[in-house]
């Protein structure tokens, strides 16, 4: 049984999806700690009701990065989580966490990668006017959303669609892969290879 850490600065809609999908035993685990860098997030909100440990490190407190995130993997260590999802986190990983966790923390990301990496990906895709976009789970690396990609799932974009529209069918796709790339994870299914992630 997999123990699971979420750092999530949003609204936490992946957080729940992966909540669920422990509670409805399609990840054979648990989340143990839910983080956030903003007080105010709903994902804190959502860690609560589920009566998951949560907490909120202001990254403000901190002089540097570096100790910011040596706070973080104090809390996550003692939570005894093994694997680290990123979920609407909206820090790029440094050096402290990757070199504590890296191979162990996953990102999802709403594009199909490497195109339309960064901030506002959906509205990077509609705006460019791609016909299909979707969303990348992938392995965390120094790259900002560069990682070994371990699912995609694509989505059409049609004439009548809004960037709203574009980023809700997204979401919901994000909700399915995301706990389908943790389930593996946790069967141990995942082997790494340079850029490329093997299902086994
Ligand atoms: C998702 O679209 C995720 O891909 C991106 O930020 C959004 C977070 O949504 N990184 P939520 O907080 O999980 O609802």
């Amino acid at each position: 049984m997999i123990k699971i850490a979420v750092l999530a600065s949003g609204s936490g809609s992946n957080l729940q999806a992966i909540i669920d999908a422990c509670k409805n035993k399609t990840i054979d685990g648990s989340v143990v700690l839910v983080i956030s860098d903003k007080k105010d997030a709903y994902a804190l909100k959502r860690a609560k009701d589920a009566l998951i440990e949560s907490i909120f490190i202001d990254p403000k407190s901190f002089p540097s990065k570096g100790l910011y995130e040596t706070e973080v993997v104090k809390a996550i260590k003692k939570s005894g989580a093994d694997l680290v999802c990123l979920a609407g986190y909206m820090k790029i990983v440094g050096d402290v966490m990757l070199s504590n966790y890296k191979g162990k923390t996953i990102n999802i990301h709403p594009a199909l990668l490497p195109s339309f990496p960064g901030l506002h990906a959906q509205k990077q895709a509609f705006d460019y006017g791609v016909k299909v976009s979707g969303a990348t789970v992938h392995f965390v690396d120094e790259g900002c959303d560069t990682g070994p990609i371990i699912i995609q799932s694509c989505v059409k974009v049609f004439e009548n669609d809004t960037e709203e529209s574009l980023q809700k069918r997204i979401l919901d796709e994000e909700h399915k892969i995301y706990p389908e790339a943790i389930r593996l994870f946790a069967e141990g299914k995942l082997k790494i290879e340079g850029k490329k992630v093997k299902i086994l």
